[in-house]
């Protein structure tokens, strides 16, 4: 008897568990995704969707059961419904303004006391004013930036109506601009280009008024003007251009020895600038160069030269306006050391190799004969290396004997860079906007 309860309570257990979790299981198996077009004007009508999905994306074979969509619209009228297997659409207008609930629930249409799958809630909103988007945005006007002209700045000012039921279709709009700078301005178009003689914010104010003929009501047949009408502001940090890169510093250097520049930058910040130091001047990218983002307007660059030669410093400064290039040419000499501190070891060496080959000479014998004939090995290769002067010579052959100099790459790369392209001076100009 006992045992017969016990398992009656267990079974009841295992049921009211297995009943939780297809509970469950039943409502984490759908997503219903709830969308609507709104904000609108009243009177205007928005399309609130709503779609039913199985929640890994896959097709279900539960997926060709019928299904019924469930809307509450509380206060909103009612224009239009449609049910396409997991889809639903409901179209609804309001004559009063106001933010309003929208919600939607799904169930199974071939079953009996059928739960719920799966439910969700979107918010209308209904304003009595017109609906739209006002920006601003700062082009760049191309002859001010090459005449070099005092800061200013160029924008376009732009009112995009959000109209998806099409209900200002018959409309004529009349847009007020205000522009902050004590000029004002009235046109039929909704885009205007404005001229602010200073930098800084600005801000615009728009009005937009809207008036059409619309059909009489029942009581009287004559047709009336309707008029809607909305304001918008908008603001923006209006920027200067890159108008200049200025490079101060010494453009000669010497090898292994600090170069300083100094980069002054004419334009709003915040500035982005790219340098690299290159044999030849190159356009640069952002992928291939060093990446610094400025918080003012000048820079201090410190680069070390391994090896003498040309070289050709890139510089791209860029901010939200426009894009600048410019290059500068370097000069790296071999050192900072002077020749004659050279020229004393070479000379010694020198006085002590013709020593030696006085003695030998001195003790003429065949055997000792090719001791000077690997001396004079020694010194001939390198004379016709030199690009400049006997100076030259010297120091090239103690390049490898006294280790003053870093290797004999060093010596070699001069040769490659004279020979090198004489690289651009004029900076470059790129527009983005
Ligand atoms: C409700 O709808 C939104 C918008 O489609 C969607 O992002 C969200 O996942 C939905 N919530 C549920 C529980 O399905
Ligand atoms: C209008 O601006 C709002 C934010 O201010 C933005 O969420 C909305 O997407 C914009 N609408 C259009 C049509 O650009
Ligand atoms: C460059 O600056 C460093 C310190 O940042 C200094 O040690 C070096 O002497 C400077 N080089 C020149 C050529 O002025
Ligand atoms: C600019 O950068 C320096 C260091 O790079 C920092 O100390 C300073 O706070 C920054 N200034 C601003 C306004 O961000
Ligand atoms: C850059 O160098 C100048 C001197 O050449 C110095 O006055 C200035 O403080 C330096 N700026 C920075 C950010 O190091």
């Amino acid at each position: 008897m006992a045992q017969t309860l016990a398992s009656l309570s267990l079974s009841k257990v295992v049921c009211s568990v297995l009943l939780l979790c297809h509970v469950r299981s039943a409502s984490v198996l759908y997503d219903l995704d709830i969308t609507n077009d709104g904000p609108i004007t009243t009177e205007a009508q928005a399309t609130i969707h709503s779609t039913l999905r199985m929640k890994d994306g896959g097709n279900s074979p539960v997926s060709d059961r019928k299904y019924h969509f469930s809307w509450v619209y509380g206060p909103l009228i009612l224009v239009e419904s449609s049910e396409h297997g997991m889809d639903s659409t409901i179209i609804v207008t309001s004559p009063f303004p106001g933010v309003f609930p929208v919600s939607v629930q799904v169930m199974h249409t071939d079953c009996w006391l059928c739960q719920t799958i799966a439910r969700n809630l979107t918010v209308l909103e209904v304003s009595e004013f017109i609906v739209g988007n006002l920006s601003i945005t700062q082009t760049e006007d191309h002859d001010k930036l090459d005449s070099r002209s005092p800061t200013g700045a160029l924008t376009r000012v732009s009112f995009l109506l959000h109209d998806p039921s099409n209900y200002f279709e018959s409309a004529s709009f009349t847009y007020k601009w205000d522009f902050g700078d004590g000029t004002e301005m009235t046109t039929e178009y909704p885009t205007v280009y404005h001229n602010y003689s200073t930098v800084g914010v600005c801000s615009v104010h728009l009005e937009v008024a809207a008036e059409w003929r619309q059909d009489g009501t029942r009581m009287e047949q004559r047709r009336k003007m309707v008029q809607k009408t909305g304001h918008f502001s908008a603001a923006l940090e209006l920027m200067d251009a890159v108008r200049g890169i200025n490079i101060v510093g010494s453009t000669e250097a010497h090898v292994m020895e600090n170069l300083n520049l100094s980069l002054h930058i004419q334009g709003s910040l915040p500035l982005h600038l790219c340098w690299l130091i290159k044999t030849e001047c190159v356009p640069l990218d952002r992928d291939h160069c060093h990446l610094v983002a400025m918080n003012a307007t000048h820079y201090n660059l410190s680069h070390v030269f391994r090896d003498a030669g040309q070289y050709c410093l890139s510089v791209r400064v860029e901010n939200g306006v426009n894009m600048l290039q410019s290059y500068q040419e370097i000069q790296v000499r071999p050192s900072g050391i002077h020749p004659a501190f050279l020229a004393l070891p070479c000379i010694t060496l020198l006085s002590a190799m013709l020593g030696l080959a006085a003695y030998v000479t001195f003790r003429s014998s065949a055997q000792q004969k090719d001791l000077v004939e690997v001396a004079d090995f020694d010194f001939s290769p390198t004379s016709d290396t030199s690009p400049s002067g006997s100076k030259w010579n010297c120091r090239q052959m103690c390049c490898e004997t006294c280790c003053l100099w870093p290797s004999q790459e060093s010596c070699e790369t001069i040769r490659e860079h004279h020979s090198l392209l004489r690289p651009l001076r004029e900076p470059v100009k790129m527009y983005t906007m």
